[in-house]
């Protein structure tokens, strides 16, 4: 072998020596990706989720207010309207909606529908569901009962899916932040729907401290639909 052909094979070595060096960085780098993927994932599937919900509103200052913090905190929330608030209030109900909440039938004025012929019930129901399509274009499909409280085979029963609650924070009564942050946190559980009312300047602040406390602890707030679609 003469000089430059030595020359050449030592090349040709250094080469392939770069080549394997570069498809082995390639394929630990490779390899970490998949892991960081596989982690994000899993990650995601981890994640316990879990529904607020509002009743009564809206509210001209503490739903705004409401509305403040979960768009502070990147969260979705389900409110169940009454029909009379939202002929006061439609603004509130239009921001509600363009900020992707999920807004659900509270009744027409808080009465006890199982105490109201089907007609008077289903009056209530359905006017509010007229005043919520005329702010939002969209009907809800979830009803509320006032005071969780139903009646079996009403006729307009049929297009509407009943939502109850698995922790009731009672924040109506108590109006303090720390026992309504209390009883959520000592209570909740994966895929729980939990009942609060943006009435009440409290529920606002302890809705701050919830959300901060239960993201830590790996949940994800979903939307009602979310919870019962599964
Ligand atoms: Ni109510």
């Amino acid at each position: 072998m003469n000089r430059i052909g030595r020359k050449k094979l030592w090349q040709k070595l250094l080469l392939l020596d770069i080549i394997c060096i570069v498809l082995l960085l390639g394929g630990v780098s490779y390899q970490k990706i998949e892991l960081q993927t596989r982690e994000t994932v899993n990650t995601i599937q981890e994640k316990k989720k879990v529904a607020l919900t509002f009743d009564d509103g809206p509210h001209p200052v503490y739903t705004p207010e409401m509305l403040d913090v979960l768009k502070e905190k990147n969260v979705k929330a389900t409110f169940f309207l009454l029909g009379e608030q939202v002929e006061k209030y439609p603004d509130i109900v239009k921001r509600m909606s363009e900020e992707g909440h999920l807004i659900g039938n509270h009744s027409y004025k808080h009465e006890q529908l199982s105490k109201l012929s089907s007609v008077q019930a289903c009056t209530q129901v359905n006017r509010t569901n007229e005043l919520i399509y005329s702010v939002t274009g969209k009907y809800p499909e979830y009803l509320r009962p006032p005071f969780g409280d139903w009646k079996d085979r009403l006729d307009c029963e049929v297009n509407m899916i009943e939502v109850l609650w698995d922790v009731d924070t009672l924040d109506w009564s108590s109006k303090n932040k720390d026992k309504v942050v209390n009883k959520v946190v000592t209570n909740v559980e994966e895929g729980d729907i939990i009942l609060m009312h943006d009435s009440y300047e409290s529920t606002v602040s302890a809705t701050k401290e919830i959300i901060d406390i239960l993201q830590k602890d790996g949940y994800e707030f979903v939307t009602v639909d979310e919870l019962i679609m599964e």
